[in-house]
């Protein structure tokens, strides 16, 4: 028999992966997966860009990098950062493979088997995933329209004083599942909490950028902007959402004693991130195409958000409920407590649409009374249909129990 080790042993597929099979068949309209549309690419520009650098930078491209990453990216990258007042002289920035790897590896700084460590319920699945690799307890807290549930984090960590959780992971913009973009008033609750029971954050930014209103703009600020002299913060972000999860490039901005020991990490993981990609997206990020291109990324999905919530309003029964997002992929829905979402999926699948079901991103696995939309990936006169086809869907599934 072969011996697995515990680590590998208590991971779990993800729906998600599972169900991308489905929403890549043709005839499928997919909701499930969160990922941009392949249309909107900016591959134009990448050829452009390409095409015109020097014969030694190309050949830098074909090579390995620094870990850290490559040093001219690193350089456009702080710059990037700086304009959003985030604090780049103090703290040190490092390129990953993906803002997973990152979580990943912020993972395997702070964790050994057995600890806990602190989410919301729900979380990103990658985030659930890579912590659950190093063996840790995953304590998940509710959240809600304003951001995380502080008092019930309160208590917990109250309760439990003896044996403290190693971090808190949250995405306080536009979060994955759940679209909630936190209040300003709820990350200011956050900070003494954290300050009293001396609790690192790892704040998720990876999609900060894609606001779709003004006050969704200003209340984008990252923790990491606004609470850095009071908490230890490290912060993630990614290139997936505004130029390609293809290029599987995202960084870590942290503290330089945490920095060392990620840095060392990361060695022993992959050596550097693809040095290819980091140049074209440093050519990208210098250039100023990239902050273009966000802009009409913005435009694109709230046209998409908005089709997908018209739709939901015309087609689906009232007695789903939802709230709209003020930005990001996603539109999270909460079914009536007597409605399988399993049925509903397996019906809406044979009809023709796919969306992720609720407990793929509860960290015990268990709550499935809410689904995932993804906006981002459907242009706006599938989403119509594919929300009819769930309509149908759940209208079945609810007459079945009434
Ligand atoms: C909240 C959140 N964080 C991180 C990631 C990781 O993205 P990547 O590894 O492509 O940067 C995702 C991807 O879906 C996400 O939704």
């Amino acid at each position: 028999m072969i011996r697995f080790s515990k680590a590998v042993s208590s991971l779990r597929t993800s729906e998600i992966r599972d169900l991308m099979g489905l929403a890549i068949r043709p005839d499928i309209i997919s909701f499930a997966g969160g990922m941009p549309g392949n249309e909107l690419f900016p591959v134009d520009e990448i050829d452009e860009i390409y095409n015109h650098l020097p014969l030694d930078i190309k050949q830098t491209a074909f090579q390995y990098g620094p870990t850290p990453g490559y040093p001219p990216l690193l350089e456009s990258l702080k710059e990037y950062l700086k304009k959003k007042g985030m604090p780049v002289e103090t703290n040190n920035l490092m390129i990953t493979t993906g803002s997973l790897q990152a979580i990943n590896i912020l993972g395997k700084v702070f964790i050994d088997p057995e600890d806990t460590v602190v989410t919301e319920n729900p979380c990103f699945i990658g985030g659930i995933s890579a912590f659950k690799s190093y063996q840790a307890n995953i304590h998940g807290i509710d959240l809600n329209e304003d951001g995380i549930d502080v008092p019930s984090l309160k208590a917990s960590l109250d309760r439990n004083k003896s044996v403290p959780p190693k971090f808190l992971y949250i995405t306080p913009n536009f979060h994955n599942p759940a679209g909630t973009l936190y209040t300003e008033q709820r990350k200011k609750e956050l900070v003494p909490v954290l300050k009293e029971h001396d609790l690192p954050l790892i704040e998720d930014d990876a999609y900060g950028e894609l606001y779709f209103d003004e006050e969704a703009r200003k209340r984008v600020v990252p923790m990491k902007t606004l609470y850095e002299n009071e908490l230890t913060i490290c912060y993630t972000g990614t290139f997936s959402k505004i130029l390609g999860p293809g290029f599987r490039l995202g960084w870590m901005l942290v503290p330089p004693e945490i920095y060392q020991k990620a840095e060392l990490v990361k060695q022993s993981m992959d050596a550097c991130s693809p040095n290819f990609t980091q140049v074209l997206a440093n050519e990208f990020l210098r250039s100023g195409k990239m902050e273009k291109y966000i802009e009409r990324m913005r435009v694109i999905y709230k046209r998409r958000k908005d089709t997908m919530a018209a739709a939901i309003r015309k087609y689906f029964p009232d007695e789903i409920t939802w709230n709209e997002p003020r930005g990001g992929f996603y539109i999270w829905l909460k079914l009536p407590p007597q409605l399988d979402i399993m049925t509903v999926l397996k019906r809406s699948i044979e009809k023709g649409a796919v969306f992720v079901v609720g407990k793929t991103f509860d960290p015990e696995g268990k709550d499935n009374s809410h689904f995932r939309l993804a906006y981002s990936h459907t242009p706006e006169e599938k989403i119509e249909k594919g929300i009819q086809i769930l309509g149908d869907a759940l209208r079945e599934a609810l007459t079945v129990v009434k």
